[in-house]
This record gives C-alpha cells, structure tokens and sequence, in this order.
C-alpha cells in the first residue's frame, strides 16, 4: 500500500504484495502458539480433521465475502456497513468487530512480548548465563510481561505509521519463507528424539470419538482467528485492494497458506510436547487435562532447541523466535489497522493520532492482561471463539440479505472475468446465503445454550 495521507486510501502495489500482507495478517501466533494450544486440549488428529474441514467450509467463503465488501465501499467495517445500508444494526456489528479487534490485539501483544522475552532466553542460555536466562522467560514476572508487551506495541505502531506497503510486503516475502525452512529443519530433528513418535500419532491418527461440540466449537474459533476473519481485518486489507485482483484466486492462495503453516507447526509441536513429556515436563494432568494453559509452546519448544544445544540450538531457537516475533507483527498491524482506519476514516483523525490513540488505549488494557495472564484465557474464548464467528455471521447476513449476492457479484466479476460461467459463483453463493451461516448458527447456538 502506498503511504496513506490522513484520509485518502492507499492500495497495494502489487498482487504479490496484497497476498503477502494478507498471508502475514493470518499467518501469526495464531498458527505456532494457538493452534497447537488448542489441538492438544481438544484430541490431537480429530481436531485437526474438524478444523480443516472448517477452513473451506466456512473460512474461505467468508475471506471473499470480506475482501469483496472491502474493495467495494474503500472502508473500515462500520463505515463499510454504513456504506451499503442505512440499518443502525449493521453499524452496531460494525462497532463489534472494532470490539474484537480491540480485544484480541490487548492479549496477542502480551503473548508476542514473550516470544521477544524468549528469544533472548536463548541467547543468554547459550552464554551460560542461566538466572539471566531464567528470568527474562518468568512468563509470571508481570512488570517483564508489561515491558516486552509494550515494546512489541511500540513496534506496531510504528509500522502502522510507517505506511504499510514496503514494510509488511518485504518482511512476509523472505521471512516466511525463512520460517518454514527452519521448522521443516525442527520437525526432522524432533522425529528422532525419544516420545515423539507417540505425539505424531496423536497429531495424525484421529480417534473420531474424541468430536464433541466443545471441540467444533473450538475448531470453528481457531479457523476464524487463523485467518484472521470475523473482525473487519479484510475488509480493511480488502479496501486497500486493486479492481484488477482476482479476489477468490487471491483468498484461496492465503487460505492455502495459513493452513499449510498450521500444519507444519503442528507436526512440529506435538511431537515435541510428549518428547517433553517424555523427559519429565508436566503437560497434562492424570486426568488428561492440559496444565500449560497459553504458555505451552513456551514451555516445550526451548527444551527442544535446548536439547539441540551448542551453537546449534543457539541458531535455530534464537532464529525461530525471532521470526515468530516478525509473523506475529505482520498479524498485529493488521489487527491494529481496523480500529485505527476506523478512526481515521469516521472521525478525521490523522492517521499518526488515530494510531497512537488505539495502540495507547489497547497498551493500557494490555497491562492488566500482563500481571493477570489467566484472563487471556476468558478475553480469547469471548472475542475469538464466540465474537469472530458471530462476527462472521454477521458479514455473511450482510452480504446476502443486505448487499446481495447479485452485487456481491459485480464487484467478484472486476478481476474474475467470465465468473459466471466459472463453478466458483453458484457454489460461493449457496455457501454465503445458506451454508456458511446456518453452520455458525449451528455452532454457536448449541454452546450458548449449552451454557445456561
Ligand atoms: N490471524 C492472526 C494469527 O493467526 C491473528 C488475527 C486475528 C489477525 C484476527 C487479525 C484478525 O495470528
């Protein structure tokens, strides 16, 4: 995107760059700290089955209903629903996806603070300096917590000034790359330590009577926080977006993305959980429960680059961190720019106002989050587990009843010529209108009635 003056919308340079930045907004923490988090509380290889299966059922057809929205109104999502409908209700579920946007960037920076706090671990691990190691990786040490949280914010926001094109577009082109060599390079190593055999087979032999709504409900909410949907974060991206793109062409390369890393991750981290396991690290209870709680890659992906050790380890742990900080700032931004581009666009704020405004208020909520880290917990199964399908639900309603498929289709059509003929349109368009929000629907109500 070229750099945005207070109110006139930048785009994207190229297509190259619009899926880089688009990838980087779904390829995060959400990918190498989530996923695996919640796989292994929810029965390995089943989970995986129900989350794939959700990803192209509901979360692709949903990236297009959002970059479709974006591009056509050039808006933040309560300016976008503002745009195609004058109902107050629409600009409401506007305001919820500022919400969950708020919501979830006031505990991610505090999760990508620790993958800063850890990357020194490393560093001072290697240089034997072990109470120095110890201690910047007290993932308890609320002040440490507060501090990294706020550095990682402070990067951010200063990207988000930065205009985003050449930044977000130069650092997902070779870093990701980078990323997925290193963690083929990990799973090759994992493969041969004592115990992680038993975690590939959790990862990849399902036990289908492990499916129960809980585990649905919790695939549903990793797919949509995964590819970063429900919040407005691609209409956003999408508004920034060329009429020469191919939309559908541009989500199913970030979709393929996003779950590819997803899967690797979790080739990687399961085995090395019961390799953990194996040496002696707690990680679930004799009841089975999980007792990592969000820390859990944190606490099993050092023993592993530890027991690379030497240089080695140095090399790979100190790059591998390193480059989960980057992924979870190309997330971040994206995150940070809808109530940002909201505020800009709805108040007439200047863009540098407007950033430090929102990054400052979700800092401060952040602090909180910092020395109480059991609310992460209770703010992600609210606002991502509930507020992003419903959010989704929400855009999809939008876009049948409201806008209508019929225009949905003219802006589809700029980018993706002879849609009509293509097998795309008819199928997307049952999804939309039926498929996709009858199963959130599904989903959702049967856990909110499960829980009065
Ligand atoms: N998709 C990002 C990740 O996986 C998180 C995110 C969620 C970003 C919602 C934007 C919107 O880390």
């Amino acid at each position: 995107m070229a750099t945005t003056p207070a109110n006139s919308r930048g785009t994207w340079n190229t297509k190259l760059g619009f899926i880089l930045a688009a990838a980087g907004s779904a390829v995060g923490l959400g990918n190498i700290w989530r996923f695996p988090t919640v796989m292994a509380e929810n029965g390995g290889a089943a989970f995986l089955f129900i989350y794939a299966l959700l990803v192209f059922v509901i979360g692709y057809p949903v990236m297009v209903a959002e970059l479709s929205i974006g591009r056509k109104t050039r808006k933040n999502p309560v300016g976008a629903f503002k745009a195609l409908s004058s109902n107050k209700i629409f600009t409401l579920a506007g305001f919820w996806c500022v919400i969950c946007g708020v919501a979830i960037l006031s505990f991610y920076v505090v999760i990508a603070g620790w993958t800063i706090s850890y990357f020194f671990e490393q560093i001072f691990y290697y240089f034997g300096m072990f109470s120095l190691a110890e201690w910047v990786s007290n993932i308890d040490n609320g002040w440490l917590n507060v501090g990294v949280a706020l550095l990682f914010m402070g990067i951010t926001i200063s990207v988000i000034l930065g205009g985003i094109s050449q930044g977000i577009e130069k650092a997902v082109r070779t870093l990701m790359p980078m990323l997925v060599v290193i963690i083929v390079i990990l799973i090759v190593y994992v493969m041969f330590q004592p115990g992680a055999g038993a975690g590939l087979r959790e990862y990849l032999v399902p036990d289908f009577s492990a499916i129960n709504m809980d585990l649905i409900l919790a695939a549903m909410g990793q797919a949509f926080f995964s590819l970063s949907l429900g919040m407005g974060a691609l209409i956003t991206y999408g508004s920034y977006l060329n009429r020469k793109e191919n939309i559908p062409e541009a989500a199913a390369y970030v979709t393929g993305f996003d779950v590819g890393i997803a899967f690797l991750a979790g080739m990687l981290i399961m085995p090395t959980i019961y390799m953990a396991q194996a040496e002696g690290l707690v990680i679930y209870d004799d009841a089975g429960s999980l007792v990592a709680g969000p820390a859990l890659i944190f606490q099993v992906l050092p023993e592993l680059f530890h027991e690379m050790g030497g240089i080695i380890g140095l090399i790979f742990g100190g790059t591998f961190f390193l480059l989960l900080t980057i992924a979870a700032l190309t997330s971040s931004i994206s995150l940070l720019e809808v109530p940002t581009s909201y505020i800009i666009d709805e108040h007439n704020v200047s863009r540098k106002k407007a950033a430090i405004l929102v990054g400052g208020v979700i800092s401060l909520i952040s602090v909180f989050i910092a020395f109480d880290t059991s609310l992460i917990d209770d703010i992600d199964f609210i606002f991502s587990v509930i507020g992003l399908p419903l959010g989704g639900f929400i855009i999809c309603i939008f876009l049948a009843y409201i806008w209508k498929t019929e225009n949905a289709k003219l802006e589809l059509e700029q980018g993706f010529k002879n849609l009509d003929n293509h097998w795309f349109w008819p199928v997307w368009k049952v999804f939309i209108k039926f498929i996709c929000p009858a199963l959130i629907a599904l989903i959702l109500g049967t856990t909110i009635y499960g829980i009065f």
